[in-house]
């Protein structure tokens, strides 16, 4: 595995792989490594013969300093998981490499960046956004792979590409949950045990709304109290709402392929989570 520090050589080695006639995927993260990005790296290596995964703590995108200060750094361990799962190349850029002290260009992407997370941590989209377009001009993958868990971070950045006509399949990737639920998240590390404890609420409250719109419940307000009164006491909720998966736009009847979406706080730590309604 090749472990690569600044754009040069990023663009300079996918180029050669891809002149070779591979195809290249990109996985970007922001460290931490769990059996989440493990998950995506093995989603990677089914659609592409190279893959490529960035770690890089995006400062830009913490809204909140004590969240970007806390954020789990794993380096040495992020590095074994990917020599382990077969990565082609890392690329491990630091601070200045990435944002030089001359750095002065955001990507907006207005509209799907309003609501939801963009409402609740103003500026973390421009981050999200500014940061994989530089990844995306440098590694120029044919494919890039990011979770479902981030669903709005997925709509904002496939909108992103197509605006911007970057030639990237953008794919998303199943959650990957514990046994007894809980989406995998690098933050998780943070939760005491006693706070673990009523995360698994979260998961709790969206399969029982999935559940009742398998049953035939079709109604929104009726699927979002039933997540809401699971969680209800021990997740301070910031929101739950039915959306339609491409606008972000809410539902008043949910369909097939509209999304659930959660957002809370236990002790301090913000918790994502989303179901797609399915039969
Ligand atoms: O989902 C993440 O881990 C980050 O938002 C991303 C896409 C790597 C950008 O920093």
């Amino acid at each position: 595995m090749r472990i690569v520090e600044t754009a040069r050589e990023l663009s300079d080695l996918s180029h050669v792989v891809k002149q070779g006639g591979l195809k290249v995927a990109l996985v970007p993260t922001m460290g931490a490594l769990h059996e989440g990005h493990r998950s995506l790296i093995h989603l990677a290596q089914q659609h592409a013969d190279f893959v490529i995964v960035s770690i890089f703590v995006n400062r830009l995108q913490f809204n909140n300093e004590e969240d970007f200060k806390t954020y789990p750094v794993t380096f040495e361990a992020d590095i074994d998981i990917c020599r382990s799962s077969g990565v082609g190349a890392l690329y491990m850029p630091s601070s200045r490499t990435m944002y030089p002290e001359s750095f002065s260009t955001s990507v907006e992407v207005s509209g799907l960046t309003a609501r939801f997370e963009g409402a609740s941590r103003p500026g973390h989209f421009s981050g999200v956004t500014t940061v994989v377009t530089k990844l995306l001009v440098t590694a120029t993958p044919d494919i890039a792979i990011f979770g479902q868990k981030d669903f709005q971070q997925f709509a904002v950045l496939r909108k992103l590409v197509k605006d911007l006509d970057i030639p990237v399949d953008m794919v998303m990737a199943p959650t990957v949950r514990e046994e007894d639920g809980l989406a995998l998240s690098s933050r998780n590390v943070r939760l005491s045990e006693e706070s673990r404890q009523r995360a698994v609420s979260i998961s709790q409250g969206l399969f029982h709304s999935l559940s009742l719109f398998q049953s035939g419940i079709h109604d929104t307000q009726e699927l979002i109290e039933a997540a809401r009164q699971t969680c209800i006491g021990k997740i301070e909720i910031d929101y739950i709402a039915i959306v339609d998966a491409q606008t972000l736009e809410n539902v008043t009847e949910a369909h097939f392929g509209d999304v659930l979406l959660f957002a809370g706080t236990i002790d301090g730590i913000r918790l994502i989570d989303n179901i797609i309604f399915c039969a």
